[in-house]
């Protein structure tokens, strides 16, 4: 079984799908690697470590597509990419497979077997496997930074001989993975941290990391499926927001982080709130990808409004290539080998992992969420 790594070619990606210490392994349990020239380079891991470790460099993308049984990636591929795989291969990637259909379309047609690394079930099983709690987890703490870095002011309480310097007031929206973690760095830095969610299960977490909860009494409209909000009402956020106007306005710094899996983000901070909220305070909107839980956020750019600088980066992972790749390789390494041995794929369909993560296999798509529609 040849592994095939081409380059990133996302814009903003300094991301790769295999490190050399997971090359390393993969080798060791009878796999080759073939991996494209320079792909390692944004995240700083050079052709030699690889090669160092019995991987094979490959000199440009068609040769690692057209003669890999297994293509690994960080992002979807593009069209003309997997046009190049070889019939028959498979594909371990991000997918976000609900909204790409174009990619699974083209993925059946070229007779390719897919897994889509954002579908692997949020189970305790699977926890080595899951790429999207590693990746979020990094960009909680990255968040934190690009914020303190904006800011005209310091996180903790300083006494010093020409005064006394009052703490930063942070606000933090949603507190999943990547909220969380933004909350342990936060209050690390010596911030008082104050966080929102609507999972009522968030609020032990929050407190646990010496964070304040802002609790948004619970309504029947909030529902939740496999640990996911799956939807709530507009009179719940307007009520959210009401409650949170306040804490809003004083704080030095929000990030928001609240995401609804398929949907488009909440609204949580409004074009009213900016304009109460100080001058030179910072807002940092992780959901700005999936329409931004500000309204004036803009993808990818940092902008000031109203006295309020707004970072809108999408991609936070990539901001720490070096951990965000290792952390990655090893999500990959212990998913390809649930999943596969040097002789080819189990294909054990009805197997939990394996049925919540294969999008299309012989020529059909067989995820069950994406037959139905
Ligand atoms: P996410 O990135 O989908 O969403 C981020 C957060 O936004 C969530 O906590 C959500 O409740 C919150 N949110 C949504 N609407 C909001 C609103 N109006 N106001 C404030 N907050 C709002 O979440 P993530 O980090 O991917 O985690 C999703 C779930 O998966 C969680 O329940 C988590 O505990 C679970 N999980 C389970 C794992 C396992 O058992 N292996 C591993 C990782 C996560």
């Amino acid at each position: 079984m040849k592994i095939g790594i081409p380059k990133e070619t996302k814009e903003r990606e300094l991301r790769v799908a295999i490190s050399p210490e997971v090359t390393k392994n993969l080798i060791s349990a009878g796999f080759e690697v073939l991996i494209q020239a320079d792909a390692g380079k944004g995240s700083f891991f050079s052709d030699q470590d690889y090669s160092s470790v019995g991987a094979t460099i490959a000199p440009n993308e068609n040769a690692v597509y057209s003669t890999a049984d297994i293509i690994l990636k960080v992002n979807a591929p593009l069209l003309n990419e997997v046009a190049m795989m070889k019939k028959g291969a498979t594909l371990i990637s991000f997918m976000w497979a609900a909204t790409n259909t174009d990619l699974v379309e083209a993925c059946v047609k070229a007779g390719i077997s897919s897994f889509s690394m954002d579908a692997i079930p949020r189970i305790s099983r699977a926890q080595k496997m899951d790429a999207l709690s590693s990746q979020s987890n990094l960009a909680g703490y990255k968040t934190v930074l690009l914020g303190a870095n904006a800011l005209g002011k310091i996180f903790p309480m300083m006494m010093t001989a020409a005064g006394t310097i009052k703490p930063c007031k942070i606000v933090i929206m949603g507190a999943g993975v990547a909220g969380l973690q933004a909350v342990a760095t936060a209050k690390r830095l010596g911030a008082i941290v104050l966080v929102s969610d609507i999972r009522p299960e968030t609020k032990e977490q929050v407190e646990s990391l010496g964070g304040k909860f802002i609790e948004v009494a619970g309504d029947t409209s909030i529902t939740t499926e496999g640990g996911y909000v799956k939807s709530v009402s507009e009179e719940f956020l307007k009520k959210q927001q009401e409650l949170i106007f306040k804490h809003v306005s004083e704080a030095d710094l929000v990030i928001t982080t609240a995401l609804i899996p398929g949907k488009k983000a909440p609204v949580l901070i409004t074009e009213e709130m900016v304009k109460n909220m100080r001058l030179g305070s910072v807002i940092v909107d992780m959901a700005v990808e999936q329409g931004g839980n500000c309204p004036l956020s803009e993808l990818n750019k940092t902008v000031i409004k109203h006295g309020v600088t707004i970072i809108g980066e999408s991609n936070l992972p990539s901001m720490l290539s070096l951990n965000a790749s290792e952390l990655y390789a090893k999500n990959i390494q212990t998913f390809l080998l649930h999943l596969a041995t040097k002789e080819g794929f189990k294909w054990e369909l009805d197997e939990e992992i394996t049925k919540g993560s294969l999008i299309t296999h012989n020529g059909v798509v067989v995820h069950p969420a994406l037959q139905k529609k």
